[in-house]
């Protein structure tokens, strides 16, 4: 494992953070997590150097909380920095604050959580978190020892990143960084504006929540074949988010053993600024590629559900772009109809717009709805 220092306490941080928002879970339901698998996991990566692991309040709808604080014990608590967000969002006021915060405690089974975020940073978001005093609430635990750090996570414009990271003298923040996003959100100038101020950056969803690994296009295929340097895909997706100094740790969200121990070997190799101008060549043409494939760019991070009319919108946002990317395959048309039940089609969509409040993305979710209805119904 590589490790980077944080250079505010000199504690050493693995380059590679456990993400579990993408725990393995049982009959497709996120909120029934497989509890042994994962603990099995997490322990694993810690005993192979992982010493810094990231959960939320609405992971799985509490219950990647419940398992992280299961997997800490036993000793395991000691070895990592814990990682936690409050979701302002969700607050109707400030005694809710501390509710969740007292819950995550409780949940969490632990006295003190290391890192903690202002999770989610939109402009709504960043308002409610001002109105709710959140900062100041933070503070307060911080001097109660129950928080050692205070950072947030984003989702908006570089102009709101900016405004906000020179609001507070924040410990570190968290943004979404890959190769497709390299101008998206906070994208590679955030990052450098954070590193500039030696704020150490978090990485979150660097292999786009899995899709710059699953399902590759044809041409993307073909592109990586044809390389004369032979990595899988997640392999160039890692080192490309590692080649970065500014970045503290790369948060990945594994959900098998597998995934676990392939990013701990990929890591294992990655250092700062190591990539060659061949190799960025080499990602920045399957940058081009998927672009020009890719119609919207969710990363299924689900922050949109539950939909009042219960369509489960990332996965139709995933056929609808599938629909693209394999050329109007009838596979796509099959795999529609398997896995979204006739109640769920996208035209029963009342274009109310709850879900588009949510989206980090900000995707037109329900012009999307409409799109994908033409195609597959
Ligand atoms: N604070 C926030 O606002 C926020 C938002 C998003 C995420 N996060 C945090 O950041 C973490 C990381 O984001 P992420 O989960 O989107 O990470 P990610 O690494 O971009 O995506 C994880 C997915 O990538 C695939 N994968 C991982 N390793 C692989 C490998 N070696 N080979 C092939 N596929 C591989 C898996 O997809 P398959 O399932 O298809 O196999 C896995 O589910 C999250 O888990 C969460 O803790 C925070």
């Amino acid at each position: 494992m590589k490790y980077r220092t944080f250079k505010k306490t000199g504690q050493e941080v693995s380059l590679l953070g456990f993400g579990t928002m993408r725990l393995p879970v049982m009959a497709n339901d996120s909120n029934k997590i497989e509890e042994e698998k994962a603990i099995q996991m997490i322990r694993n990566a810690i005993d192979k150097g992982i010493n810094y692991v990231d959960t939320a309040y609405m992971y799985h709808n509490g219950e990647s909380e419940v398992v992280v604080g299961k997997a800490l014990k036993d000793g395991y608590r000691e070895k990592v920095l814990l990682a936690d967000k409050m979701p302002a969002w969700m607050a109707k006021d400030e005694s809710d604050i501390e509710r969740i915060f007292n819950e995550q405690l409780e949940r969490l089974d632990v006295d003190c959580i290391d890192m903690y975020l202002v999770h989610n940073v939109t402009s709504p978001i960043w308002k409610k978190v001002e109105e709710f005093n959140v900062i100041n609430f933070l503070e307060k635990k911080k001097a109660e020892g129950k928080i050692k750090h205070i950072g947030f996570s984003f989702h908006d414009e570089l102009s709101l990143f900016k405004k906000v990271i020179d609001s507070y003298p924040w410990d570190f923040c968290q943004i979404q960084l890959n190769y497709m996003d390299i101008n998206f959100q906070a994208g590679i100038e955030g990052l450098k504006y954070a590193g500039k101020k030696e704020i150490p950056v978090i990485i979150m969803e660097p292999l786009k929540g899995g899709k710059l690994t699953d399902s590759l296009p044809p041409s993307v295929e073909k592109f990586w074949d044809s390389s004369e340097i032979k990595r899988t895909p997640a392999e160039w997706a890692l080192r490309f988010v590692a080649d970065f100094p500014e970045v503290l740790t790369i948060l990945s969200g594994m959900h098998t053993m597998e995934q676990v121990n392939e990013n701990i070997r990929i890591i294992s190799k990655a250092d700062a600024k190591s990539l060659t101008e061949n190799e960025h060549q080499i990602i920045r043409k399957v940058s081009e590629e998927y672009n020009k494939l890719i119609k919207y760019s969710c990363t299924a991070c689900k922050y949109c559900l539950p939909c009042p009319q219960k369509i489960d919108i990332p996965t139709i946002i995933k056929f609808y772009n599938e629909w693209f990317l394999y050329d109007g395959s009838k596979k796509t048309r099959a795999d529609f109809k398997t896995w979204i039940p006739p109640k769920r089609v996208p035209s029963t969509c009342i274009a109310c717009k709850a879900c588009e409040d949510h989206c980090p993305q900000h995707l037109p979710i329900s012009e999307i709805m409409k799109k994908a209805s033409d195609i597959f119904e």
